[in-house]
């Protein structure tokens, strides 16, 4: 037979779902494990979403649309940005998909050609990078620690661009370090790819889950020139609890948003049609339950990072947004747990969901070794037992 096709061969697997599977096949086999390794919102999506969902299927709202969606919905998305961040763009630069990772992968696709370079800041979401591969790109990976504070700064990106860039993925807040950049970071950023000309792809999926008085900006909001080169990436999943709904979105300049509509049209269709119906009422409508997951989403982050910032051997980040804690590991290196040293973030969180019985996700997945995240999109009973459970390990000698 005939080998398979060397690019999609050498695509890894995503290093959250691998975990995350390993859990729910422990969970099957009936093992009392903890999971806070999947990043979705754990809330049921708001009833008045739900409703504009089954009204569609009942109008019989469950035919093609256009391949972008339908201009109901990017209206909605135009008014939801201009309302949020003040920026003005029209529907027909706006293409709808099936969930925010679409729209990464034709950004891309609209974007790159083979060997052209994508500058990724690590840590990053593990899609990313081979997201990049995926289109033929070459990843550069910056990777950034605690004392940058987990930011690219605008001298580390402008040393990185050569001639064969074409664009920086900057996701912001980020996953998995729940860093915020301020408006005067991004500006510097920004001020980078508009004397060196290249794109932007910002991932703003975690917009709205920001904490201690954060501001999130808009990297399009920067002005007119950074607004050209910005394709701004959103989506429903993680502000309205819709994650299996499947509808995220690209704002971008029209050439580009053409682009991509067209690749669209022939790659995947329109997203879900009942889906769009229940985004639109999602992105229209009223704002508390947005509220209400980001204020319950900063308990649980302030519980979190106050028992683990006491625990001996680690220590964690103070996440200003999205719902991820990054813990440090490195500290345990050579220690012995349970009959084994560990020696990796990926040690670390094998023993842990073997022995201590709680899934995390090894940082390695994210180009961040030596650090595990932890996800707390769980109740707070769940969060302190996983906490209780990760103070009984750290003292198991
Ligand atoms: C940074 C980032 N971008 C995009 C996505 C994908 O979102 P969607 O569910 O809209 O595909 C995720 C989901 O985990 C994410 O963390």
């Amino acid at each position: 037979m005939k080998a398979l096709s060397t690019l999609a061969r050498e695509i890894k697997p995503s290093a959250t779902l691998a975990m995350d599977n390993l859990f729910k096949e422990m969970r099957a086999r009936g093992e009392d494990v903890l999971g806070f390794a999947a990043g979705e919102p754990d809330f049921p999506t708001p009833e008045h979403i739900r409703a504009a969902g089954i009204a569609a299927i009942q109008n019989g709202d469950t035919r093609y649309t256009p391949p972008a969606g339908t201009l109901e919905l990017r209206e909605a998305v135009a008014a939801r940005l201009r309302e949020s961040f003040g920026l003005a763009y029209r529907p027909e630069q706006i293409a709808a998909s099936n969930g925010a990772k679409t729209c990464v992968y034709v950004s891309l696709r609209a974007l790159v050609d083979p060997g052209d370079e994508v500058i990724v800041p690590a840590p990053c979401w593990v899609s990313y990078v081979e997201l990049v591969r995926m289109v033929g790109g070459a990843p550069v990976v910056l990777e950034t620690g605690w004392e940058e504070g987990f930011k690219l700064t605008p001298q580390r990106l402008a040393a990185a661009i050569t001639p064969k860039t074409k664009c920086l993925i900057l996701n912001n807040p980020c996953n998995p370090t729940g860093v915020v950049y301020s408006r005067e970071e991004l500006a510097a950023l920004a001020r980078v790819c508009v004397e060196r000309d290249i794109y932007v792809i910002s991932d703003e999926v975690y917009c709205d889950l920001v904490y201690d008085g954060a501001e999130f900006t808009s990297f399009a909001a920067l002005g007119e020139e950074a607004q050209e080169r910005t394709l701004l990436v959103n989506g429903v999943s993680k502000s309205y609890a819709m994650t299996g709904w499947r509808l995220g979105y690209v704002a971008a300049p029209a050439e580009v948003a053409r682009v991509i509509t067209k690749y669209l049209g022939h790659c995947t269709g329109n997203p879900c049609t009942i889906s769009q119906k229940a985004a639109a009422a999602a992105l229209a409508g009223p704002r508390e339950p947005v509220e209400e997951t980001r204020r319950a989403f900063q308990r649980r982050r302030d519980y979190m990072v106050e028992r683990m910032g006491r625990m001996p051997g680690i220590r964690c980040t103070r996440p200003q947004g999205a719902f991820y804690v990054m813990m440090d590991v490195k500290g345990l290196y050579g220690k012995e747990r349970f009959g084994s040293v560990i020696r990796s973030d990926e040690d670390f969180c094998r023993l842990f969901l073997q022995h201590g019985k709680v899934a995390v996700v090894p940082g390695t997945g994210f180009g961040a070794p030596g650090l595990v995240r932890w996800s707390y999109s769980a109740s707070m009973e769940r969060i302190r037992e996983g906490l209780d459970r990760l103070e009984q390990f750290l003292l198991h000698a």
